[in-house]
């Protein structure tokens, strides 16, 4: 089982960047735990701050890795390209959602990307990676 997680602009800066709202714990550390859990999987990890990337990299797995998880960031809000890139690729994804995003300011409740993906896990902070992994070991 191959699966990667995508992580789009700004959450590079997790665990400094308005910690009220994304919690004070950086990726790398929280993606170290994700490692030592699921030994079972081949587990990759990608961030970039640049659309094309994003898509170049969706390109890139879509076609041979087991699951994608995709935060976005907030390219979910904007990004019609990164929509078309997740219906072009055969590997399934799951939009992640560190924060209830339901919960805060109305042009981050829509995401063109949900369409596109298989399921969505908004709100429960970090956790909503492990479950998203969780999914696709258990189907
Ligand atoms: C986010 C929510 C987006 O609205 C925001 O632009 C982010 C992070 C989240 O994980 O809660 O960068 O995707």
């Amino acid at each position: 089982m191959k699966l990667i997680i995508i992580n789009g602009p700004n959450l590079n800066l997790l665990g400094i960047r308005e910690t009220s709202i994304y919690g004070k714990q950086s990726f790398e550390e929280y993606f170290e735990k994700l490692q030592k859990e699921f030994t079972e999987v081949t587990l990759h990890y990608f961030q970039s701050n640049h659309e094309g990337e994003l898509i170049d990299k969706l390109h890139e797995v879509g076609f041979s890795y087991d699951g994608i998880v995709l935060n976005a960031g907030a390219y979910t809000h904007t990004s019609v390209a990164i929509a078309d890139a997740i219906a072009a690729i055969e590997t399934p994804t799951i939009e992640v959602h560190i924060s209830n995003v339901h919960k805060r300011e109305a042009f981050r409740r829509h995401s063109y990307l949900s369409a596109n993906c298989a399921g969505l896990i908004v709100g429960l902070g970090l956790k909503g990676y492990d479950l998203a992994i969780g999914y696709f070991l258990k189907k």
